[in-house]
């Protein structure tokens, strides 16, 4: 399996797969989240934090000013925004790998913006508008660790759509 193609109908739905994959992560998991305004990048974090730093989860918000926002938990979580980001400049500044690299789990909204400081191990999730409430979500592994997540996931995903038919 390259890739997993998930369908959301809702945006609670988007959060339970964030919720989902949060569960399957292991510390140091970087995860590049791409696609539209508005397509569901930081619901699904807020599904992620959940699961990885609950105690943080109600703090999750678009770090669209910020660039940055730490959620602390057992694992913390880093839950990056370069939407507005215009080089790669600002990354480095801001010291990226000890977060990328570091323990924690990266989540990167616009990951798009990052061409050469992207991570080779990641997950890349993309999401598609695809009707008022639907969006398709794709997911794909590029390293050891990040297959075996997407693989899981996969499985994961299975077997709670089949308790619900
Ligand atoms: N299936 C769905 N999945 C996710 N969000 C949905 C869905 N259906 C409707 N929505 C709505 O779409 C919006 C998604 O907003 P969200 O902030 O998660 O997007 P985003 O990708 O982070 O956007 P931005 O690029 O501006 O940061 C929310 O208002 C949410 O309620
Ligand atoms: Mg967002």
């Amino acid at each position: 399996m390259e890739q997993l193609q998930l369908t959301a109908g809702s945006a609670g739905e988007t959060e339970a797969y964030g919720r989902a994959l949060g569960s399957l992560l292991n510390p140091g998991c970087f995860l590049a989240l791409r696609g539209e305004l508005g397509g569901g990048k930081t619901c699904f974090t807020r599904g992620v934090v959940a699961v990885v730093a609950p105690e943080s989860a109600h703090l999750v918000a678009s770090p669209t000013y910020a660039i940055m926002n730490c959620y602390e938990g057992k694992v913390p979580v880093y839950h990056f925004d370069f939407y507005r980001l215009t080089g790669d400049d600002d990354v480095i500044e801001l010291g990226f790998e000890e977060y990328f690299y570091g323990s924690g789990v990266s989540v990167v909204e616009w990951s798009e913006r990052l061409h050469e400081l992207l991570p080779e191990d990641r997950l890349t999730i993309s999401f598609k508008y695809t009707g008022d409430d639907q969006r398709l979500i794709t997911i794909t592994g590029s390293g050891a660790g990040s297959t075996v997540i997407m693989v899981r996931l996969g499985e994961k995903v299975a077997s709670i759509k089949k308790t619900l038919t």
